[in-house]
């Protein structure tokens, strides 16, 4: 797929038109599964960013004071027409990241949710009033959007982890500039595509690719944006904190995760099963809230595992574009030698791998090699704490599975590490939900639910996995100032 096939020239969307980076660089996006180069794409830096901060900054006034009834409809707009959309916009995402075409249709599907949900959230941003201390006073709290914005988004999800900054923050009156990874910036040039074409004002959104750094770097000293939302590795989630800190600007940071998938004596095995299957393996084990290690009570490790292997050796290895394929390529070098590195390590340590564990070397659909990136889906019995898969994540389709005797443990092991994105567990015992729920140091939870993901609910981590939410009203007061005027009548 060329940047022509995509239906765009990979030219930056700055207050409404494309342009080239003024040095005229440009950097190649290639396909994962191949390692074909499918589009080149403008390489900007400092100066375009502050170019697009400035474009949002003319946008904000009018934005800003537009009755949020109209935000909506264009939020909307570019939801239905990324959904008209969506078998291309797949393809395109899939050529440059690599997930099988049904999870990208998904994902499309999810992006766009975001701009609906946010659309019919701009209706009710509601104000408060407040009794006052003493007669004569009144107080209000205005909820006011924060100003200018800036996100900077990840790989693994090229079209969600977009429209879920940008709706809440267009919702509320905000403008944004976009800063989407290196390795997969075709999504977000084709959304910001659509957003031309359904109407959305010049600068009220804006995309620039280029050097991460640099761009960054003007998010961070430009003195016009308020807040960065960010979504990413916790070592760069610490590098912007520190940058943020010099003209405080507001943050959001979904970091990294280490989730783990408890599963009890009395939960309901072919539920556990088809969890764990759900969420380790979506986009080849590539999800920060994906489960990263398995913990399962001894009295039925033996079956779980059994079946978990039986499940696992069905999963088909391939490019994502081809029919039948769930485990597509890992994103990048670095990707395969880090999973390949955590199995050798689980051995190195006394692990046993029951299925899978090395590379895989699929071919397309005329026989040809494809890029060494494919990793066969595995699962490891005998996991303990000292091993790397039990201390970090992985960020691949390597299931280590650990046994454990009581509850209390069980709990002990989950927390026991510096992040706190998302961590599942299976048990049919009531009480225990609860007491789990409760005890469990993690942002997202799911309770015999390993697909926890929806625009509605406040998505974010606590401890090292970062701070503030995304999706619902919470995340949509990320984007919000509150003022509260004390008037005397
Ligand atoms: C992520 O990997 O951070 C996003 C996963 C999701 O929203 O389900």
């Amino acid at each position: 797929m060329t940047a022509v096939a995509c239906g765009f020239d990979g030219r930056m969307i700055i207050d409404g038109i494309r342009r080239d980076a003024v040095s005229g660089k440009r950097f190649e996006v290639r396909n994962p599964a191949t390692d074909e180069a499918i589009a080149s794409v403008a390489s900007g830096g400092a100066e375009e960013a502050n170019a697009a901060i400035d474009a949002a900054v003319r946008a904000l006034p009018a934005w800003r004071e537009r009755p949020a009834v109209e935000r909506a409809r264009l939020l909307l707009a570019l939801s239905r027409r990324m959904l008209e959309e969506r078998d291309r916009l797949a393809r395109i995402l899939t050529a440059e990241q690599g997930k099988p075409l049904g999870e990208a249709r998904g994902e499309i599907e999810y992006a766009a949710s975001f701009l609906e949900w946010s659309a019919e959230d701009a209706r009710r941003l509601l104000g408060e009033t407040v009794p006052a201390s003493v007669p004569g006073k009144r107080i209000l709290i205005l909820a006011r959007p924060v100003g200018v914005t800036a996100a900077i988004t990840p790989w693994n999800f090229p079209a969600a982890m977009i429209t879920r900054k940008l709706g809440p923050a267009l919702a509320v009156g905000c403008t944004q500039v976009v800063k989407a990874a290196e390795l997969t910036p075709l999504s977000a040039l084709a959304i910001g595509e659509l957003a031309i074409e359904v109407g959305f004002p010049p600068g009220v959104m804006n995309f620039v690719s280029g050097d991460p750094e640099q761009i960054a770097g003007a998010f961070f000293s430009h003195p016009e944006v308020r807040k960065v939302s960010f979504t990413g590795s916790t070592e760069v989630g610490k590098i912007l904190m520190r940058q943020a800190a010099d003209r405080v600007v507001r943050l959001s940071l979904e970091l990294g995760g280490h989730a783990p998938l408890i599963v009890f004596d009395d939960a309901d095995l072919d539920r556990a099963v088809a969890g764990a299957m759900g969420s380790k393996f979506r986009n080849a084990g590539q999800t920060c809230i994906c489960a990263n290690r398995l913990l399962v009570q001894r009295g039925i490790a033996e079956e779980f595992t059994r079946r978990l292997t039986e499940a696992v050796q069905a999963l088909v290895v391939g490019p994502g574009d081809a029919e039948g394929v769930s485990i597509g390529p890992l994103i990048d070098d670095a990707a395969i030698s880090k999973v390949e590195a955590h199995v050798a390590d689980a051995q190195r340590r006394g692990a046993r791998v029951l299925c899978g564990g090395a590379r895989a070397h699929p071919k397309d659909a005329r026989g040809r090699r494809l890029a060494d990136r494919f990793f066969e889906p595995t699962v490891i019995e005998g996991a303990g704490p000292a091993m790397l898969c039990m201390r970090e994540e992985t960020f691949g389709p390597v299931a280590p599975v650990m046994t454990f005797d009581t509850e209390e443990q069980a709990i002990e092991i989950a927390n026991g590490t510096p992040f706190g994105l998302a961590a599942y567990f299976f048990t049919r015992d009531a009480s225990r939900i609860w007491r789990l729920s409760e005890r469990l140091d993690f942002g997202v939870i799911g309770a015999n639910d390993a697909l926890p993901s929806a625009p509605q609910v406040p998505f974010g981590g606590v401890k090292q996995s970062g701070f503030g939410r995304e999706g619902g009203p919470h995340g949509t007061r990320e984007f919000v100032d509150l003022h509260y005027v004390s008037v005397g009548i």
